[in-house]
């Protein structure tokens, strides 16, 4: 006979449909290190509560031990049978112990607070991997930035050509997304950090357990839950997780698209490493940035990863409900997907070649100066009304000429304001446009300098 944690009031067993649909074991077993930690440390209070003996202490946890090593070698798995993790390990103890012993680890606790508590332990260690990889990937894009400390680009609005801009600077700014990534994964984990275990199915325990020695002994620096209705049945650390991961996705596919772009034959900004691409079955000169395409495609993919859980959560009553078990699925997935990318993206981005000529070339073009001779005005005193003014017409005698501002005649100039001294020439070049933009935040090389050397300090604590 099938062993059912809730057989006894049960005169059949359940149908092969309601099994194939009940069944969480393919998917939560990866939970099995955390859920036998957890019988660990469930053992240990029920034993100081006086329901487990020194000596039956002594072979549960010898028993666990065994049962861990089983599960770590690939000898003991879970099977449809079992219906979830939290079965098939206790199916794994009463095999190892026999049902005198091994049937007493159950009491005072539920698989409603043992799910609760051994998701956010798996989480919170992904946390950590994932808070890696996105390091890993800063290191990489600073690596490109000081690489090119004074490499000028077009940079752009709305995709048009819009002021020159250091690509250090651009580079930075992604880095930037990331740090603000990583910073909310540690908030996410210090919140994060409390444990529902002894929250029962709902109510709590009458055996005079001790939920705060359970949250210090799996490692829950912030103890265990306030409220064990909340403990069961609150999933929001789950979509908070699966927001921070679809927010890295987001901010992955965005790096993604300007590398598809810049790697393109108009662009030709960046060629990437063949061990980084990938080629066509049927085009032998194909070269594609796969791994960028796969970053934009994914990102959608975390992204209905959040709004599916939050589906499942909306409108759910207090406490358990079994809709919780589509809870974690999406949100392993989530781990599991910047898992595989980001090492992929890290080494798409670390051995990418920037062609400077290419970009420095079409830094000025678009009229991307017309700012400067603005700006330039202003300093001669001249409202910037006025002087915004002047520039576009500059812009626009260039337009009819099919010229670029640079090379405007003293004449034209005159001819278009008599602010427009032969002076003006001094602004009407990449690298003084850039040096002049020496405020905090701005795309002067000694400001990108600063900012390069700030973000290494902190990516040297994160
Ligand atoms: N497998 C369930 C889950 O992942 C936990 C089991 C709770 N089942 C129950 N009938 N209370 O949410």
């Amino acid at each position: 006979k099938d062993v059912k944690l809730w057989g006894g009031r049960f005169a059949d067993g359940p149908s092969a449909a309601l099994e194939r649909l009940s069944a969480s074991v393919h998917f939560d077993f990866r939970l099995a290190p955390y859920d036998i930690a957890g019988s660990r440390a469930h053992a240990r209070v029920l034993h100081r509560a006086g329901l487990l003996t020194a000596e039956e202490l002594d072979r549960m946890i010898g028993g666990l031990d065994t049962l861990e090593a089983d599960v770590a070698a690939g000898d003991f798995r879970g099977t449809i049978a079992d219906e979830d993790v939290h079965t098939a390990l206790e199916r794994g103890l009463l095999e190892r112990l026999g049902p005198d012993l091994g049937g007493k680890l159950r009491a005072g606790r539920s698989r409603n607070d043992q799910v609760a508590t051994l998701f956010r332990m798996y989480l919170r260690d992904h946390a950590r991997i994932i808070g890696g990889l996105v390091a890993d990937l800063q290191d990489a894009l600073v690596g490109l930035a000081e690489a090119h400390p004074d490499t000028a680009m077009p940079g752009r609005t709305h995709l048009q050509h819009a002021q020159p801009v250091l690509f250090a600077h651009h580079v930075l700014a992604h880095v930037q997304a990331l740090s603000r990534d990583a910073e909310r994964l540690r908030q996410w984990d210090e919140r994060t950090a409390v444990s529902p275990y002894g929250s029962g199915a709902l109510a709590g325990s009458s055996l005079g357990l001790d939920p705060e020695a359970v949250a210090r002994d799996l490692g829950f620096e912030h103890g265990s839950t306030g409220n064990s209705i909340d403990g069961t049945a609150s999933r929001d650390f789950a979509a908070e997780f699966a927001f921070v991961t679809a927010m890295i996705g987001v901010n992955l596919s965005r790096i993604a698209e300007e590398v598809i772009l810049w790697n393109t034959k108009e662009f030709s900004f960046v060629t990437l490493h063949d061990a980084f691409s990938t080629g066509s079955s049927i085009m032998p000169q194909k070269k594609n940035p796969d791994i960028a395409e796969l970053a934009r495609g994914k990102s959608g993919r975390l992204i209905g990863n959040l709004t599916g859980l939050m589906a499942t959560l909306k409108a759910l009553p207090l406490a358990y409900n079994r809709d919780l078990q589509e809870d974690k699925e999406p949100v392993f997935d989530s781990c599991d997907q910047l898992e595989v990318l980001l090492p992929a993206f890290t080494g798409m981005m670390a051995t990418l070649t920037v062609h400077r000529e290419r970009m420095e070339e079409l830094a000025p073009a678009g009229f991307s100066l017309a700012t400067d001779i603005a700006e330039w005005l202003v300093r001669q005193g001249v409202p910037f009304r006025v002087a915004h003014e002047v520039a576009g017409e500059c812009v626009k005698v260039c337009e009819a000429e099919g010229i670029e501002l640079h090379q405007l005649t003293d004449e034209q100039f005159a001819k278009i304001s008599a602010h427009l001294t032969p002076e003006v020439r001094g602004v009407l070049d990449v690298p003084g446009a850039l040096a002049s933009r020496d405020g905090r935040g701005g795309t002067a090389p000694s400001a990108v300098a600063v900012q390069l050397a700030e973000v290494k300090a902190d990516l040297a604590v994160q």
